[in-house]
C-alpha cells in the first residue's frame, strides 16, 4: 500500500483550524512543515501532495462570507518543496500546477530543476484548474471552458514531457580536453506547433533525473480519466464508498490497458480524512466537534456552485433543485447532486459533508477501525494505496504516523522502509521513462543565420 499525506492549506477539514488544538497558522508556519516533513519520512510516507491553484479560490458572494474561509494564504508549493526536500532524504514531493494558467515551458524547467534539487523526488499533479478567480489573474474574462481545458492540458503535457527530452541522458559531455560541453547529436530541440501551443525549445535544464518527474492527475470527468490514463503515474479521485472505489479502479486499470499501458504502473490513490480516538466515542466525539464549528458562511459556498445563493433558506430546508452544468469540476458536481437527492438532506446536512472532505471518505474511528478499511479497500481491488487527509494541523497527521501507520505495518501491508534507488519513482517501484526521440535530433537553436 503506497501513502501520500494530502495537505490542505491548515487542514482538510473547512472547521479544522478551529479546533481548540489546532494550529491556526500552520499553513505558512515553515518551521512546522520542516517538522512535518521529516515527521512523515520517519513514518514512511511514500510522499507529500499539496494541491495549488493560482488565486484566492473561493465560491464565496461577498467578502464577509469569504472572510469565513481559512483557505486563503498558503505557500507555493513548489517554493516549499525546494525548502524541504533540503531537510528530508527519501520522502517524494508532489504539487498542481495548472496547464491552463501556465506555460509548459515554466512548468518543464521548475519540475526538472526541482527533480535535482530534490534529488530525484518530486512530481507534477496535472491539473487544468477548477477555480473561475484563476482566469481573472490571467487577463481572462472567464474560465476557460471545461473542454478546451482538457484539450490544452492534453497538448501541454506532450510539450513539457518533449521539453525534458530536450537533452539525452548523457548529452552534456563537458569534456574540459576538447572544451566541448555537450554532445550537439544528443540535442533534440522540440519545435513544437499545434493546436493551442507553440514552443520551439530546448530546455534550458538537462533531463531530470527521473527521466520524468512521477505524474499525478486527479480528472474525474471522461475528459480528465482520458488523459489521466495516457499518462499518470499516480491516479487521485475522491471516493465514498468501497463499491464506487472499485468501479473506478478497474475503469482506470481499463482506459490504462486501452491506451498500451502496464496498468499496474498506474497506482490509484483515493483521498481519506481519519477522526481518529483512542476509542470509537473519543472519534465519534472529534467528529461531532468539528462538524458543529462548521459556519454557515463556511459551508454555504461549498453548494454555491451547484445549487446558487441558499443563504435565505432555513438550515434544515430540503435541496432545491441545482442549477444547469457547471464549468468547474464536472464530477464533483454531479456527486453533489446525487448526495442532494439522499432522502433527509438538507442545507445543512450537504455543507457540513462538504466542509468535512469536499467528497473524500471521512472514516472515524480507532486506528484498528481506520485501517480495516484501508486494507479491505487495497485488498479488494479499490485503490493502491491512499492519500491521508489531515482534518487540522497538526494532531491528526501525527496520529496517523505514530497509530496507523504501526497498525498498517503489523498488518504486513504497509512497508517499513523505503524501495528502490533512492528516487521517488524508485520508492513507488515505477520504471523510469526511457529517453524518447521526436524524430528531430540535433534542430537548429535559432542561431545566427
Ligand atoms: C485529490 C485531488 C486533488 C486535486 N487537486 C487540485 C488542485 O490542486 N488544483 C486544481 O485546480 N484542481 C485539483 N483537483 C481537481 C481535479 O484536477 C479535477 O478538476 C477534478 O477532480 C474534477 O475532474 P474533472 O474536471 O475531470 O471533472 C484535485 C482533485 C482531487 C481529487
Amino acid at each position: 500500500m503506497k501513502l501520500g499525506l494530502n495537505i490542505v492549506a491548515n487542514g482538510a477539514h473547512a472547521a479544522g483550524w478551529r479546533m481548540p488544538q489546532a494550529r491556526v497558522d500552520a499553513a505558512m508556519d515553515i518551521r512546522l512543515w520542516r517538522q512535518m516533513a521529516q515527521a512523515a519520512e520517519r513514518a514512511r510516507f511514500h510522499f507529500m501532495f499539496w494541491a495549488d491553484g493560482i488565486a484566492v479560490r473561493h465560491s464565496a458572494k461577498d467578502d464577509e462570507e469569504l472572510a469565513y474561509n481559512p483557505r486563503i494564504d498558503v505557500f507555493e508549493p513548489l517554493t516549499l518543496i525546494g525548502a524541504l526536500s533540503a531537510v528530508t532524504e527519501r520522502i517524494g514531493f508532489v504539487a498542481s500546477a495548472s496547464t491552463t494558467y501556465n506555460e509548459p515551458y515554466h512548468v518543464a524547467r521548475k519540475f526538472a530543476s526541482l527533480d535535482y534539487v530534490s534529488s530525484g523526488r518530486v512530481g507534477w499533479n496535472v491539473v487544468t484548474s477548477w477555480s473561475e478567480q484563476e482566469a481573472y489573474n490571467f487577463g481572462r474574462e472567464a474560465h476557460m471552458d471545461h473542454d478546451l481545458r482538457y484539450r490544452r492540458a492534453e497538448e501541454f503535457v506532450d510539450v513539457v514531457f518533449g521539453l525534458w527530452d530536450s537533452w539525452e541522458d548523457d548529452a552534456f559531455i563537458r569534456d574540459r580536453a576538447s572544451g566541448r560541453y555537450f554532445d550537439a547529436a544528443k540535442l533534440h530541440t522540440l519545435n513544437h506547433r499545434g493546436e493551442v501551443l507553440s514552443v520551439k525549445g530546448p530546455l534550458n535544464v538537462a533531463r531530470p533525473i527521473q527521466g520524468y518527474p512521477v505524474i499525478a492527475q486527479a480528472g474525474s470527468s471522461g475528459p480528465g480519466q482520458d488523459l489521466g490514463s495516457r499518462i499518470a503515474d499516480l491516479i487521485y479521485t475522491a471516493q465514498k464508498t468501497r463499491e464506487a472505489a472499485v468501479t473506478f479502479y478497474s475503469s482506470v486499470k481499463a482506459h490504462g490497458a486501452a491506451a498500451g499501458r502496464d496498468p499496474c504502473s498506474m497506482l490509484v490513490m483515493p483521498g481519506i480524512l481519519p477522526i481518529m480516538g483512542r476509542t470509537r466515542q473519543e472519534a465519534q466525539d472529534r467528529f461531532d466537534q468539528l462538524q458543529d464549528l462548521v459556519h454557515p458562511r463556511v459551508g454555504l459556498p461549498f453548494l454555491a456552485d451547484t445549487y446558487g445563493d441558499l443563504s435565505h433558506l432555513p438550515p434544515d430546508s430540503p435541496l432545491p433543485p441545482p442549477l444547469r452544468g457547471s464549468n468547474a469540476v464536472k464530477s464533483g458536481h454531479e456527486a453533489l447532486i446525487r448526495l442532494g437527492r439522499q432522502p433527509g438532506m438538507t442545507v445543512s446536512k450537504l455543507y457540513k459533508i462538504m466542509a468535512g472532505a469536499q467528497g473524500h471518505n471521512v472514516a472515524i474511528g480507532t486506528p484498528s477501525d481506520i485501517a480495516d478499511i484501508m486494507q479491505d479497500w487495497f485488498e479488494g481491488g479499490g485503490c493502491d494505496g491512499w492519500n491521508i487527509m489531515p482534518a487540522f494541523l497538526p494532531d491528526p497527521a501525527i496520529e496517523a504516523f505514530e497509530w496507523l501507520v504501526p497498525e498498517l505495518q503489523r498488518r504486513g501491508v504497509f512497508h517499513t522502509d523505503y524501495e528502490g534507488d533512492g528516487t521517488f519513482r524508485g520508492s513507488l517501484g515505477l520504471p523510469r521513462p526511457a529517453f524518447r526521440s521526436r524524430g528531430k535530433p540535433a534542430q537548429s537553436l535559432g542561431h545566427r543565420p
